[in-house]
């Protein structure tokens, strides 16, 4: 098991029309680390993602995988690269299989191509063997491996979360972005995520950058936290000092959104402070 590079992010600015969505953000993810990336609706999170995954540019600043520079590359580029994405709303393909949802991210990396693929070429047949074992290897790591044959868009949106888990991985990561994994989860399912990213950094040795708004679950997993408000980041640490952290609770009580003030909640906002 080879260990990640660490994934470095320094003074990324975004801005858009009139507003500064990123402001000099920095942070680092180090190698086998669970890293989540919160704050209240609107903190620059997403925005946050799309840099590191090449969909937005930077107007500042510099991530760097390791010694490699992605600033600037297109987000194809990145994936092959090791930076393997999830996406908020489960974008996989309904009438698929999952298995063929999995070998269409394998297509990502695939040498041979679709030409040849198409042509039944002896080298093409293959590597979609060889591509093949190993997806229905991760699907057994993910236990996924019964719904191989099911078409995707049948699945409970739990088990399609964990579909699109497997998928991120067949893109062979060395750091895995998960945008909301449990949004949208009940509170078993959300277990049962929270395990399997457990247990993807502890098998796969990768490290895994996290954006969440379910306190229970970033505090429950995540090693290192950094918290994003108005785009600045205003808080870095274990959760045990970022739930500490007057700025935090302050971040998202200030928002008058009734999600932010459920987390402030987890985060142990003394009672009624919610309401001023
Ligand atoms: N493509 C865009 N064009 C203009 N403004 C945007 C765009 N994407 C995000 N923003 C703005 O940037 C800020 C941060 O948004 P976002 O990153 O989506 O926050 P979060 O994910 O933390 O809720 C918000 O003010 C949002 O309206
Ligand atoms: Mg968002």
């Amino acid at each position: 098991m080879s260990e990640s590079p660490p994934l470095s992010v320094e003074g990324i600015t975004v801005r858009f029309a009139g507003i500064v969505a990123l402001d000099n953000v920095s942070f680092e993810v180090e190698p086998g680390s669970i890293h989540a990336v919160i704050g209240p609706n609107g903190a620059g999170k997403s925005t946050c993602f799309n840099v590191l995954t090449g969909v937005y540019r930077a107007s500042a600043g510099t991530v760097r995988l390791g010694d490699v520079r992605l600033t600037g590359l297109r987000p194809h580029q990145i994936t092959r690269l090791g930076l393997g994405r999830t996406f908020q709303n489960i974008a996989l393909s309904p009438r698929q299989s999952v298995l063929e949802n999995l070998m269409l991210a394998r297509h990502l990396l695939t040498r041979a191509g679709f030409v040849s693929t198409g042509l039944r070429l002896p080298n093409a047949t293959r590597e979609a063997r060889r591509h093949r074992a190993r997806v229905c290897e991760i699907a057994e790591f993910v236990g996924i491996a019964p719904l191989l044959d099911v078409p995707a868009g049948l699945l409970s949106y739990g088990d399609q979360k964990r579909v699109e888990l497997s998928r991120a991985l067949c893109l062979e990561p060395k750091v895995l972005l998960l945008d909301e994994p449990v949004a949208g989860l009940n509170a078993e399912e959300s277990r049962t995520m929270a395990q399997e990213i457990l247990d993807v950094r502890a098998g796969l040795g990768i490290s895994v950058l996290i954006v969440e708004h379910n306190m229970g679950l970033v505090m429950g997993i995540a090693d290192r936290i950094t918290v994003l408000d108005f785009g600045r980041c205003i808080s870095h640490g274990s959760p045990a000092e970022v739930q500490r952290d007057p700025a935090v609770i302050r971040a998202y009580l200030g928002t008058g959104r009734g999600e932010d003030a459920a987390a402030a909640a987890q985060l142990g906002a003394p009672h009624g402070e919610a309401a001023q």
